[in-house]
């Protein structure tokens, strides 16, 4: 099974069998974390600590048996092996170090931390007490990109040209960051995981059109280590919603359309052959328009994939997909590309320059229809 080979490596020091979660945080995007808990055999959904009475009120209806707290500290001293983080981005660093520093697991929601500083050293206090740290990069557990990613690491889609992202929606806007940091995560994990290369120089511009200073609308450009760019554009400020990768290679194109209700991955036979020249020494191009593929994919919710990889991790100490490492390399991005925007759209290097996590190699997967839509 695809799943058995994600969760498949790792030491032999399985821990507890069953695996006892706290939940921080249950806006918008906790419901999804702590449905999903909830439905894992091997998981113990201890508790959820939330500061907003009404959401407090929401779990106790949905799952009477949880126990509830409204300060995050009363369930980090309570009996629990790994804690779930799914609160505002400038809350990640302190939760997660709280959370790191009384002995437990941690999956942070992405991004990983509000700033390189505030990353590493998250990755410094779990490398020292020997805790798992792993960031909700919750597209690489999905199906249609693992198989994007297949494609382009056994070379169906040739020499990757470039890549495009689109990310847009009315909304919803945050207070606190800017649409790069609350969006673009998504697709510099995915371009990293897909075209296994780290991310150098980011140049970023942008409109900060509703809240003065807060960016809601942003192109980015992205320049890989082995040479491929990728332009990423991400909105609060759009009237459709879009979240696309188009990937064009010398030799396919595919495009993974995540909107799409069947055909979330499509692969172009299309392309320009090399240059010829005509009867009269006319420069020539050849298009190549041949089919469309759309591939089989088996689908089930990644949202649960990662939930079950994080347990997997916490059992077996396998090094997570999604690592605190990766999260690292998407914080520098965002960070680099705040800096471009500051300086009109200026090239500015990715620092810290990471090698390819050793994560970003693995394989697995396996898949159910989404009921949790990734931002
Ligand atoms: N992986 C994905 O696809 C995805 C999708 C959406 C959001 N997210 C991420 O999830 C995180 C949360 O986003 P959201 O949209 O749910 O935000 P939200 O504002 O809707 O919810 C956050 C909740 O955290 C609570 N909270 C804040 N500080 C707390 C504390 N100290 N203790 C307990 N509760 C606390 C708030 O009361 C709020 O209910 C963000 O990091 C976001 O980037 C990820």
């Amino acid at each position: 099974m695809e799943h058995d080979a994600l969760n498949g490596t790792g030491t032999d020091r399985v821990r507890p069998l069953r695996v006892r979660v706290g939940v921080v945080g249950c806006g918008y995007w906790g419901p999804h974390l702590v449905r999903n808990l909830h439905d894992m055999a091997e998981v113990d959904l201890v508790g959820v600590a939330e500061r907003r009475p009404d959401r407090l009120h929401y779990v106790r209806r949905s799952y009477p048996t949880v126990q509830l707290f409204s300060d995050h500290r009363e369930l980090l001293e309570g009996e629990i092996d790994a804690v779930v983080i799914a609160t505002p981005i400038r809350t990640h660093y302190a939760l997660a170090r709280e959370a790191l520093l009384a002995g437990k697991h941690v999956l942070v929601e992405k991004p990983l931390a509000a700033s390189v500083f505030e990353a590493q050293e998250l990755l410094r206090l779990a490398r020292e007490r020997g805790l798992v740290l792993m960031v909700g990069h919750t597209f690489l557990y999905n199906p249609a990109v693992r198989e994007l990613r297949r494609l382009v690491q056994e070379g169906e889609l040739g020499r990757i040209y470039y890549g495009d992202g689109a990310r847009l929606n009315l909304g919803v806007f945050q207070r606190d960051v800017n649409v790069i940091w609350d969006l673009a995560p998504h697709d510099i994990s995915i371009l990293m995981y897909v075209l296994e290369q780290m991310p150098v120089e980011v140049s970023a511009r942008g409109s900060a059109c509703v809240q003065p200073d807060v960016h809601d609308v942003c192109y980015l450009e992205v320049l890989f280590s082995a040479g491929t760019s990728a332009h990423i554009h991400v909105s609060w400020l759009d009237p459709d919603k879009v979240r696309r990768l188009t990937l064009v290679g010398d030799r396919r194109m595919a495009v993974y359309n995540d909107v799409s209700p069947v055909a979330k991955l499509r692969v172009y036979d299309s392309g320009v052959d090399h240059p010829t020249t005509d009867n009269y020494g006319e420069f020539e191009l050849a298009y190549r328009h041949g089919q469309i593929v759309i591939p089989y994919i088996h689908w089930r919710e990644p949202l649960r994939q990662e939930c079950e990889h994080f347990v997997h991790c916490v059992r077996t100490g396998q090094r997570p997909l999604s690592d605190g490492e990766q999260g690292l390399a998407v914080v520098a991005v965002c960070e680099a590309a705040d800096r471009s925007l500051a300086s009109g759209g200026v090239r500015v290097p990715v620092e810290p320059r990471l090698a390819p996590s050793q994560s970003a190699s693995r394989e697995g997967m396996e898949t159910a229809p989404p009921s949790a839509s990734a931002r």
